[in-house]
């Protein structure tokens, strides 16, 4: 069934009503006959999609809305996550991250799967961040390689008006899964026990105590496939663990209904459990991608953009401190800024002037973006190379005669590289400023870039 109109139709306060007055109903009443999960995977802080072309998806106040439609639907939802809430790259990304757990818990999420990216910053801080956000990580087989201890509850029970979800993650080794890779400081060192083992024990063990039970699988499409179908009693098994490659309408694998939604909480699932008396009795799946036919639930957006905005504050205030303090050390190679390419190449400058690429900078001051290390790079020139973009208020590395040069938006040196490597005679300078267009017109924010197209519109 569609579900958008749903969503359309019904205000915030009515959807809300629609979900209390469900609850409420059924605490008293008999036991259900459907419940619906939902779930969203490898999310890794992203709160909004970056803006730079239509149809993008993702963002948790579309995932807020879509959770409201699920709920107008049916009040019985249990939400998850497979894991990997976390990046591992940027201390801002830490934070961006705790804000998305915080909601994530208002949203109604509880128990969330383990992945390999949450243990990039240290297991102790994993716990402590997952427990501060009153997230629940369950996992069957990780364990301290010192101890051999779990390092997590292996699994939950969630009662759902009455239904009990056993819920368990498992993980398998893997590249992606080496916290040693990653981790500067690392308090524990992690072992990663045989999944299959682990899996079997969780679901030999829950089976009694549950009516229906879910596995989490971060292990990729293919290897949880193998699993899930020698597991005989799973009903449901959610594949976690950056695969691309989505099951939308899900795929039995042994007793269970295998469904795969993508990476970075683009996509959504809703998963139909079916139940008489208590037993399950048909699963379906459907997994919907959050774009912008889902509107964005307003209290949800304005809380990112507060939390968005003060974020690239503080940033800001960092980096303008730090560039201030940047220095070019005498005879490296470096940009210089259009201004030097304007004396010598009038017309290319006039024509390059007037597109968009010599704007590029103005909409991430707009948007309060100007200091995201996620946006800036691909809107200025030079970012934190040689004399390349610093920021937003002392652009360019100062230079020996202490003046600095502005290198916002994307020049002439952002595809034509160094000014101080211009070579007049160069063959190649063609097929390198052509190369160059890749690296900002990514399929993620540029999805349909064409070069002969888009050459067409700013040649020169
Ligand atoms: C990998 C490079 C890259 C990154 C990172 C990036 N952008 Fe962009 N952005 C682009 C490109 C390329 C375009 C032009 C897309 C097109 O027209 O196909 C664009 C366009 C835009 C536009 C549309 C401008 C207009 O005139 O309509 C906005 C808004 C925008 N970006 C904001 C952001 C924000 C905010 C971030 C960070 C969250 C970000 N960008 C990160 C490359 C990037
Ligand atoms: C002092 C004058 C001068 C300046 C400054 C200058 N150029 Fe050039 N440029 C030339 C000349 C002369 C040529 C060769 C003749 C032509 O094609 O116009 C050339 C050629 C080029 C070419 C064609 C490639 C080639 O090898 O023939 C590109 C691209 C180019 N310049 C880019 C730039 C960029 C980018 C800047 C600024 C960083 C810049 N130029 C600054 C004089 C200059
Ligand atoms: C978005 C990338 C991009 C930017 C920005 C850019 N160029 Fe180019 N430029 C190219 C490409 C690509 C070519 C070669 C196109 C082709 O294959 O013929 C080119 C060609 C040139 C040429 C050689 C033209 C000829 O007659 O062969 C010159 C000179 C040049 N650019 C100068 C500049 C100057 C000066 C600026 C800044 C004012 C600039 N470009 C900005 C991508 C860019
Ligand atoms: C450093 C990153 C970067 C590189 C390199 C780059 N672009 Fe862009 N491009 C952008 C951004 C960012 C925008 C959006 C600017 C805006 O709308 O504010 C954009 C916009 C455009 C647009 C829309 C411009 C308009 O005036 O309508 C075209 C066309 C385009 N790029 C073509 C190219 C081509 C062709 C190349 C390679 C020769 C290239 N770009 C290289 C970042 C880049």
């Amino acid at each position: 069934m569609n579900l958008r109109p749903l969503v359309r139709l019904a205000s915030g306060l009515a959807l809300a009503a629609l979900v209390a007055r469900g609850s409420q109903a059924t605490a008293e009443g008999p036991a259900p006959n459907e419940i619906i999960i939902s779930h969203t995977s490898d999310d890794r802080g992203d709160l909004a999609p970056c803006g730079c072309s239509s149809g993008q998806k993702g963002g948790i106040a579309r995932r807020a809305a879509f959770i409201d439609s699920t709920r107008a639907l049916n009040p019985h939802v249990l939400l998850l996550s497979t894991g990997n809430l976390f990046d591992v790259s940027e201390q801002y990304q830490v934070d961006r991250t705790m804000f998305l757990m915080r909601t994530m818990k208002q949203l109604g999420y509880h128990t969330v799967g383990v992945a390999g990216m949450d243990l990039g910053w240290g297991i102790r801080f994993y716990q402590d961040s997952v427990a501060s956000a009153g997230l629940l990580p369950v996992s069957a087989n990780l364990a301290d390689r010192a101890t051999h201890q779990l390092l997590f509850k292996p699994w939950n029970i969630e009662d759902v008006a009455g239904v009990r979800v056993g819920i368990f993650s498992v993980a398998a080794h893997s590249i992606e899964f080496e916290p040693s890779r990653h981790i500067a400081n690392s308090d524990t060192a992690v072992e990663v026990l045989d999944p299959a083992a682990a899996a079997r024990r969780a679901v030999e063990e829950l089976r009694p105590q549950c009516d229906v039970l879910v596995g989490i699988l971060n292990m990729g499409n293919h290897d949880a496939d193998t699993l899930a179908g020698k597991l005989q009693g799973l009903d449901v098994a959610l594949v976690g663990a950056t695969d691309p490659n989505m099951l939308r309408t899900g795929l039995r694998a042994g007793t269970a209904m295998l469904v795969s939604d993508g990476v970075r909480g683009q996509y959504m699932s809703r998963i139909r459990v079916a139940l008489q008396g208590k037993k399950v009795s048909r699963v379906t799946a459907e997994v919907d991608p959050l774009d912008d036919t889902w509107p964005e639930v307003e209290s949800y957006a304005n809380s990112r953009k507060a939390f968005e905005d003060a974020l690239n504050e503080r940033l800001s205030k960092i980096q303008r401190d730090q560039g201030l303090k940047t220095t070019l050390s005498r005879g490296t190679d470096h940009y210089v800024g259009n201004e030097a390419c304007a004396r010598c190449h009038v017309e290319a400058h006039n024509i390059w002037n007037g597109t968009k690429h010599a704007h590029a900078f103005a909409i991430l001051k707009r948007k309060k973006k100007d200091a995201m290390p996620d946006c800036v790079p691909c809107h200025v020139t030079g970012f934190q190379k040689p004399g390349g973009y610093v920021d937003a208020d002392n652009t360019g590395l100062q230079q020996v005669d202490g003046t600095r040069h502005n290198l916002q938006n994307v020049q002439c040196e952002a595809c034509h590289g160094m000014a101080t490597q211009h070579d007049t005679g160069d063959p190649d300078y063609r097929a390198r400023a052509r190369a160059a267009c890749k690296t900002c017109h990514t399929p993620e924010q540029s999805p349909n870039f064409k070069f002969e197209e888009a050459w067409a519109r700013i040649a020169h």
